[in-house]
């Protein structure tokens, strides 16, 4: 029982919580998220969705066929527009500020939403693409969320297969040579790791093959798409096989019309 509560009826602030989860649903492919996750999907009234996926059909298909497989029939998925964003920000520090701004402008949105389209008691699902922990912002907003206190919520986070780890297995990789470390980055800041001496990388939010500007001995094992039906592979010496990994990226974009792509960088 909880303290100060009559028997069998929660305390009134349990009552006004709302519950939030952060669901990992994997890269790509509608079975390739947990039981756990399936299952939390299953307890979900509420799915909160965020309009930019509009643009990429293919990605908003999936959550379609997720909520349909493993929602309940009364799942309501809710749109929530997100705010304008500056995206070419002259400066790192004046990058910082606009996601901070930007996480801070898509939180007072979610926020109004749990409070104003759930009931008490209600929960509220976030699908987030992958693994929550890597490379996306969903546990910031919510962090955010929570210390505003406009809405009293709890939550919890579910991990899901990060593209990292689809990779490898596609590959049959193991991602750090024996008692060695391994680096996940991003291309934008690829060249500076390399140039630290960073010899195991796995490189994801690459627009542009950085790994194409590389000197020295390297082999790629390079993945996109993956999970769906389209998924592209390609593996060998970087410079051999770069004409081979450009050609399977322009393969992914024509059969889906979207690329996302990651690799595992070795130097020999
Ligand atoms: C914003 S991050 C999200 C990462 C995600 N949270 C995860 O755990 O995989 C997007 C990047 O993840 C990688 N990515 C996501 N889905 C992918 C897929 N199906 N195949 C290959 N790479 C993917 C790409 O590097 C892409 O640029």
């Amino acid at each position: 029982m909880t303290p100060g509560s009559a028997a069998g009826s929660p305390a009134p602030a349990a009552r006004a919580r709302r519950r939030v989860r952060l669901i990992g649903i994997g890269p790509g492919g509608p079975e390739d998220l947990t039981v756990a996750a399936a299952t939390a999907l299953g307890g979900l009234d509420v799915v909160l969705v965020a309009d930019k996926d509009r643009g990429v059909e293919d990605l908003t298909a999936l959550r379609t066929e997720l909520c349909r497989r493993y929602g309940r029939a009364d799942l309501r998925v809710i749109e929530v527009p997100d705010p304008p964003r500056d995206r070419a920000p002259a400066t790192d520090a004046a990058y910082d500020t606009a996601v901070a701004d930007w996480h801070a402008a898509r939180a007072e949105r979610y926020a109004a939403v749990l409070r104003d389209e759930l009931a008490d008691g209600q929960t509220a699902g976030f699908l987030v693409w992958g693994d929550p922990a890597l490379y996306d912002s969903t546990i910031r907003i919510v962090e955010r969320i929570a210390a505003a206190g406009t809405v009293q919520i709890d939550y919890d986070v579910l991990p899901g297969v990060s593209a990292v780890s689809m990779l490898a297995a596609r590959h049959k990789l193991v991602l750090n040579r024996i008692g060695r470390a391994v680096t996940i980055t991003t291309g934008r800041r690829l060249a500076a790791h390399v140039a630290d001496g960073h010899d195991d990388l796995v490189v994801m939010l690459d627009g542009h093959l950085a790994c194409a500007e590389l000197t020295g001995d390297w082999d790629i094992w390079w993945g996109a798409n993956l999970g769906t039906a389209d998924e592209q592979l390609v593996a060998g010496e970087l410079g051999a096989v770069l004409p081979a990994v450009r050609a399977a990226r322009d393969r992914a974009r024509a059969a889906r019309g979207w690329v996302m792509d990651t690799y595992l960088l070795r130097r020999r």
